[in-house]
């Protein structure tokens, strides 16, 4: 065996091996039941819990320390970090990292390369070719068929991360408008961009770093669940026109954030073929309902899109991140951001027609296929279906409950699938009907989930989330975890409904 004593003149062997046989450890046996999902602490708190083996600081002298407190160290992250694998962990839209895809991510780090020319990263851009080729052929997206082997130029891309994915999608939107966009700027006509009101902020935030600016950014009315109004939306393009606008692009969102609606994809492609819009669909979240064929009917038409975002870091469990850009036309790529910057990609070396890095806007790009290429292997497309499928059987566990409860929590959207969004009713309200509320009322309960939330966090026993819905907070479980069962569900809702009991008569 080498010896990994190296010229930092740190031997590092024992400390490497324990520090990845702890994070092993609570990959293969992670916390369950009545285990703490979250010891949480202040800032205080968490440089004190350091002290006692390395200090977290890096002072003006940093010493090296031995493996002993390094180790230690590494515990007191383990010990004092979100439990996130927890089944009681409901808070995110991520949750329930699957164990291959911490490997898959460790194999690519120990690997440690750029996704950026074949020279460097041959297998990687095989795996991306040929994941990129079945995302795209699962959504409908024209393609050489997943059985035909990687191609050179894949129907994508991967990005790090929804929001990055959003800015690619929509300066090829751009590009598709104005094709001297790369050399001439952006021209002087004004453009808009459509996403409804329950869509994701990255949208304004794309428009302003591309310079549209975010007054260029419609929201567009949903329905009461959070789904795009589509004649809401045909109004709002024919009001920009009207304007001298140019609708540059929609972006439906299928599964928002908070309610996981899905906007009706047939009819918002409808009205951008009749403006000549880009049609983007923001399936960050919900995309993966495509996996299962008895949920990939909440995303009819995505076939019809000319860009997709799917981050299967979000439903599928991939480690943080792992979003495919999905494209109709993945030649704009390299209309838009190639260099030909030729100290990388050579035109007279061997295979460099599969260089990724002459198509992204990056130089490097992490390498996120591994970990999903491993995961789908090992589960097959069969697993995949039946991770969704049991997120949507807790989900309706869930509304069960609910709806079994008496009028201790009451529902205050419905999707259908994988978010239930509700509030906790205290008893002398019961039965509430949330329209009815008393502005006294309405503030109360709106002050109370913020105060079971933090009794949650100082005990540890479950991490729920809540925001406000239709002007009041509301909790909203997140189901994505193969890990959670029945038993977590009504462990979560009796700690909601206790802490709401005890906190409601303290609130003035
Ligand atoms: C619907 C939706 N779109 C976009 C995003 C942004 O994705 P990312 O965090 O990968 O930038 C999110 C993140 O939660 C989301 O829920």
């Amino acid at each position: 065996m080498h010896s990994m004593s190296d010229a930092t003149g740190s031997p590092v062997t024992d400390l490497t091996r324990r520090v990845a046989a702890l994070a092993l450890d609570h990959v293969v046996d992670p916390p369950r039941g009545a285990d703490p999902v979250v010891r949480f602490a202040s800032p205080d708190e968490l440089v004190a819990a350091f002290a006692s083996s390395v200090g977290l600081a890096l002072g003006a002298d940093a010493p090296p320390h031995d493996a002993d407190a390094v180790v230690a160290a590494a515990r007191t992250v383990l010990h004092h970090s979100v439990q996130t694998t927890h089944p009681r962990f409901l808070n995110q839209n991520f949750a329930g990292v699957d164990p291959v895809a911490v490997v898959g991510d460790w194999l690519a780090a120990a690997l440690n390369t750029a996704n950026s020319t074949y020279e460097i990263a041959p297998v990687f851009h095989l795996l991306e070719s040929a994941l990129l080729t079945k995302l795209a052929d699962v959504a409908g997206f024209p393609t050489a068929g997943p059985d035909q082997g990687p191609v050179e130029l894949p129907p994508g891309l991967f990005c790090p991360g929804g929001s990055i994915a959003l800015l690619y999608a929509l300066q090829l939107a751009r590009h598709r408008l104005q094709p001297d966009l790369v050399t001439a700027g952006a021209g002087p006509a004004p453009l808009s961009i459509f996403v409804s009101e329950a869509g994701h902020y990255g949208a304004g935030k794309a428009a302003a770093l591309l310079g549209l600016g975010t007054d260029a950014v419609v929201e567009v009315a949903t329905d009461h669940d959070g789904a795009m109004d589509p004649e809401a939306l045909r109004r709002a393009m024919d009001d920009a026109v009207a304007a001298d606008r140019t609708p540059l692009a929609v972006i439906a969102t299928a599964g928002t954030t908070v309610t996981c609606a899905f906007d009706p994809l047939d009819e918002i492609a409808d009205a951008c073929a009749e403006h000549g819009t880009w049609f983007h669909i923001d399936g960050c979240y919900g995309a993966s309902a495509l996996f299962s064929p008895d949920h990939r009917h909440r995303l009819a038409g995505s076939h019809r899109a000319d860009s997709m975002v799917w981050n299967l870091h979000k439903m599928m469990g991939m480690t943080q991140q792992c979003t495919a850009l999905l494209l109709r036309e993945p030649e704009r790529l390299a209309a838009c951001f190639s260099s030909g910057a030729d100290y990388l990609f050579q035109t007279d070396k061997q295979f460099g027609e599969w260089d990724s890095g002459d198509r992204t806007y990056q130089c490097g790009r992490r390498v996120d296929a591994v970990k999903l290429w491993l995961t789908w292997k090992a589960r097959g497309d069969a697993g995949f279906a039946a991770r969704i499928d049991h997120a949507v059987a807790m989900a309706d566990f869930s509304r069960m409950v609910i709806s079994a409860s008496d009028g201790a929590f009451v529902p205050l959207v419905d999707t259908g699938f994988t978010n239930v969004v509700f509030l906790w009713v205290p008893p002398d309200l019961r039965p509430l009907v949330p329209g009815d509320l008393t502005d006294d009322v309405r503030d109360r309960l709106h002050r109370l989930a913020p105060r079971i939330k933090a009794r949650m966090q100082a005990e540890g026993t479950a991490l729920v989330g809540y925001q406000p819905v239709h002007g009041i907070n509301a909790f909203r479980l997140l189901f994505m975890n193969p890990e959670v069962r029945p038993e977590d569900v009504d462990a979560v809702l009796d700690h909601i409904a206790r802490y709401g009991a005890e906190e409601w008569t303290s609130l003035d």
